[in-house]
């Protein structure tokens, strides 16, 4: 397999499990003198000698004549028109959550109106935008460009299953937009993390609505039903068609990592992030389907993943209706059929030289995990289908790796690992973090002296995290969100954080564009 065809597998979020290590791993001499960046404390995005960024976009900016780029950008992704003009194509962008002092003007008090919710609604879900980069290198959104959307917490999304969810075939937006992922067929998955912060969860012992999960409050003014989010959510980025796919289940999805068979049928990862909570992956049964197919369970202590079918599981049968109960109640499900809880499965990637499933655990303080590790995950024969895997520790947080609460990977083009800290804000700068400093970004060199050893790379402003690492196809690019900088401030007097804008700004999440001779070096290039 030549570099090129290399790349494009890259650009299209799809893993190689045959590729030759030989091609890839060649020994790269500028890791004998690379060094990384200390942890730092300040309100900067630091990168890296011989790095540089530029703010592609950041929240409020105008996308179109009537949209808004959303709050808190996570997930990104690049899908070029052409393979062949790598420099222009359309870029994917998730909005997580709001922070209602900031978006709706909110402080508590009297009880938000029926607006600040809308408010709030209109900055999460997705953005869509035409990019280009110019001839000086600088990637520029295309401004009002038809091809820019947004998709918010209002918009209405079908459910792709046979079945009404909560008694509808629509839900009402989506939220929670965590990380993602692509599919061969070009369309993006937005993953729907912590839903149950927007309309609470149900109690489905009685069926009440458990509100105090609901610390946004929009079921005040909203009754969805708490079946309606947690979904994975399919999104064609041309037309800003979307559908949430029930197959996949419902949980905290943190993302969805596909892989596409010889045969045209996806497996799809997926991670549920909570404290012992499950990792999952889809078997579709039809080529180009993410409804049709068989979702499992991985039972990490056997090294087997356990159906989730309701046909062929009498424990299920005993305690569920049928398939789309199961679906819905997926937590429970899971650990029936023997879903090992793990320290907060979030980002998964597929090593495009060995196949393995690498999976970011980024915590559990409840039991003193307080650095987290990426697990590795060897299926049998390299067989994404297979329903046996070998699990192993691929690399751990603490003081020795110079990293804790691993979230976010991706693999550059030269099969190097790229992965984002998750220190949640509450933690940082307190012991047993105060180390590490700020969130960053790291590198794990495959080949040369450093191979395997973890260097930072960048440190994210106060408060923030990195989320969202996106390699363009030639791999000169990285799209990286820093999200919720100045997250902890008390008030819009006295902000922790004023980037990117400085002086006295807001501060405001966004995605950044970095390159640079350091990009390319580390990729060989
Ligand atoms: Fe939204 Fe698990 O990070
Ligand atoms: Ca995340
Ligand atoms: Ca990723
Ligand atoms: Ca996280």
């Amino acid at each position: 397999m030549d570099r090129r065809t290399f790349l494009d597998f890259l650009g299209k979020g799809i893993a190689m499990t045959a590729l030759s290590p030989s091609i890839l791993a060649a020994n790269n001499s500028f890791f004998d003198s690379f060094q990384g960046i200390a942890p730092s404390d300040e309100d900067e995005l630091k990168l890296a000698k011989g790095l540089s960024y530029d703010v592609l976009i950041k929240w409020e900016d105008p996308i179109s004549k009537k949209d808004t780029f959303g709050f808190n950008n996570d997930y990104t992704a690049f899908l070029p028109f052409d393979p062949a003009k790598p420099d222009d194509g359309i870029l994917w962008v998730n909005h997580e959550y709001v922070d209602p002092m900031f978006v709706s003007n909110y402080v508590g008090g009297d009880e938000k109106t029926k607006e600040q919710v809308q408010q709030e609604q209109y900055n999460v879900g997705g953005s869509i935008l035409r990019i280009k980069k110019t001839a000086k290198g600088k990637w520029k959104v295309q401004k009002n460009d038809p091809i820019n959307k947004r998709i918010t917490g209002q918009t209405e999304i079908p459910f792709n299953w046979p079945h009404p969810i909560a008694d509808k075939k629509v839900a009402m937006g989506t939220l929670a937009n965590c990380s993602g992922g692509i599919t061969p067929w070009g369309t993006i998955l937005t993953c729907e993390e912590n839903y149950d912060m927007f309309y609470g969860e149900r109690n489905f012992k009685d069926g009440s609505l458990i509100e105090k999960r609901a610390f946004l409050g929009w079921h005040k003014h909203f009754d969805n039903p708490p079946e309606h989010y947690g979904w994975v959510v399919e999104v064609d980025p041309h037309t800003g068609a979307a559908k949430k796919q029930v197959a996949l289940g419902r949980c905290a999805h943190e993302c969805a990592t596909v892989k596409e068979l010889p045969d045209g049928r996806v497996v799809v990862y997926s991670g549920d992030d909570s404290v012992n909570e499950c990792l999952y992956k889809f078997i579709s049964s039809k080529p180009g389907s993410l409804s049709e197919g068989k979702l499992y369970v991985a039972n990490v202590r056997l090294g087997l993943w356990a159906s989730l079918d309701y046909e062929e599981s009498p424990i299920l049968q005993k305690k569920f209706k049928d398939q789309t109960e199961v679906l819905i109640r997926l937590r429970e499900a899971a650990k029936l059929v023997g879903g090992t809880g793990l320290d907060r499965p979030e980002d998964i990637e597929i090593d495009p030289i060995t196949g393995h499933v690498l999976v970011s655990l980024t915590n559990n303080t409840g039991t003193k995990n307080y650095y987290g590790s990426i697990l590795k995950i060897v299926e049998t024969d390299n067989d994404h289908t297979s329903l046996t895997f070998k699990p192993d520790k691929y690399l751990a947080g603490g003081v020795e790796t110079g990293f804790a609460c691993p979230d976010n990977m991706a693999f550059d083009t030269a099969g190097n690992l790229w992965f984002t800290s998750d220190m949640s804000g509450s933690l940082m700068h307190k012991e047993p973090y105060k180390e590490f400093k700020n969130n960053g970004l790291f590198l794990v060199p495959r080949s040369g002296p450093k191979a395997g050893q973890v260097m930072q790379i960048a440190s994210a402003p106060s408060d923030a995290e990195m989320t969202g690492p996106f390699f363009s196809p030639d791999g000169k690019t990285l799209f990286l969100s820093v999200q919720h900088p100045g997250e902890y401030s008390k008030n819009l007097e006295e902000l922790t954080s004023h980037w990117p804008d400085g002086g006295n700004s807001l501060p405001r999440s966004s995605v950044v564009t970095i390159s640079g001779e350091t990009l390319e070096a580390i990729q060989g290039m």
